[in-house]
């Protein structure tokens, strides 16, 4: 599984010509429960399922002190006590309807110097994730797409934002797209979702997201004149084992695999950050850890003397108990129904997000 953590086909894209950046690898997640502290703050449970990395002070009401507190992480940067989360990916079986787990290779987060506000490309310089900063990139009920290729509002870049590669090495024909595949993919689906890199400087979280927005480029670009505060840009990476099920469905049976958010269309593919950074060493990481001439100008994290990268054998025994009792998967195990009894949602208009009690007595 570990392999999977690595198939980036980002290194190969381009990738290296731009500007610094540093990695924080998780690859045993922390916890994987239904919590979200972000849309569902304080409770229990949240709506899907997530697979969640980092502090292991996670809650459905952790703040940025509480998390700091935290006594361990299972990411590989110390002074990092975020939590990371995503949504987790299920096998529909077609002969009997029933849903398995999908593994994954971890959780990779690239953070990334990038847009007009860096000083590198001679703005004012980004700024550390300030303390109690919260935001989601994509959205848990997107079912279709909407927006033009060139539309370059906040909301075309957000339906942007989230993207996937088919990895068919040996195969002519890969995918690259905005929703699922319909092919199994040998070596993986790999899932990739770019973060809003520019704050308001005022409001750490907001309900609607509108505390924080995308660079123009969703990649690189300006900051709007709304949000003119530069931050690190994110990118999460998670490659999906579905290759393990290629014996089990056909391309006649359409594509088998959902989220837990009750999606196969794969749009509603999202990320979520809650800060638990120590704000110093996050500072001078982005103002120091971006040197052409040394190790850092090329994503070595080990290189930035600001970081302490633990073993991943470390960062693997940092585990927490799930509040939520309810069986959400595991190897080998069949489930009737996806965990809080989420229901299909084909679209392409937004799903519906059911709370608990969606369930029959
Ligand atoms: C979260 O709630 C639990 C249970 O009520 C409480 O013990 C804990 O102190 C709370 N944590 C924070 C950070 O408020």
């Amino acid at each position: 599984m570990f392999s999977l953590l690595f198939t980036s086909a980002l290194v190969s894209s381009g990738f290296g010509g731009a500007h610094a950046w540093f990695r924080v690898a998780c690859t045993s997640p922390l916890v994987s429960e239904r919590i979200d502290p972000i849309i569902n703050f304080g409770q229990i449970p949240s709506n899907h399922v997530h697979t969640i990395h980092g502090g292991s002070n996670f809650a459905a009401n952790a703040t940025y002190d509480s998390l700091l507190d935290s006594e361990c992480t299972s990411c590989k940067v110390v002074e990092d006590k975020t939590n990371y989360w995503f949504p987790k990916l299920y096998f529909k079986d077609p002969a009997d309807g029933k849903f398995e787990e999908v593994s994954n290779g971890g959780l990779l987060i690239y953070y990334q110097n990038r847009g007009d506000e860096d000083a590198r490309n001679g703005g004012a310089g980004l700024k550390a994730f300030p303390e109690g900063f919260k935001m989601i990139s994509g959205n848990p009920t997107r079912r279709g797409t909407k927006y033009a290729l060139d539309d370059s509002s906040q909301e075309a870049l957000s339906e942007r934002a989230q993207f996937y590669s088919c990895l068919r090495y040996g195969s002519a024909d890969g995918y690259d797209g905005y929703g699922f595949p319909t092919t199994d993919c040998e070596s993986g689906l790999n899932a990739r979702i770019h973060f809003p890199a520019c704050w308001d400087g005022k409001n750490v979280e907001s309900a609607d997201q509108s505390h924080v927005a995308f660079l123009t480029g969703l990649d690189n670009g300006a900051c709007p004149d709304t949000h003119p505060v530069g931050l690190l840009k994110l990118l999460y990476e998670v490659t999906w084992d579905v290759h393990a099920f290629a014996d089990r469905w056909s391309e006649s049976d359409g594509w088998p695999f959902v989220y837990a958010t009750g999606d196969p269309t794969g749009l509603s593919w999202h990320g979520d950050f809650q800060n638990g950074w120590e704000l110093e060493p996050l500072q001078n990481a982005i103002d120091k850890c971006d040197n052409p001439n040394d190790d850092t100008g090329y994503g070595s994290t080990e290189a930035c003397s600001y970081l302490t990268v633990q073993d991943s054998a470390v960062a693997d025994q940092c585990k927490i108990d799930p509040v939520v009792t309810e069986t959400i998967g595991g190897t080998g195990v069949k489930l009737d129904k996806l965990p809080g009894c989420n229901p299909l949602q084909y679209g392409p208009d937004d799903a519906v997000m059911y709370m608990d009690g969606n369930c029959p007595e």
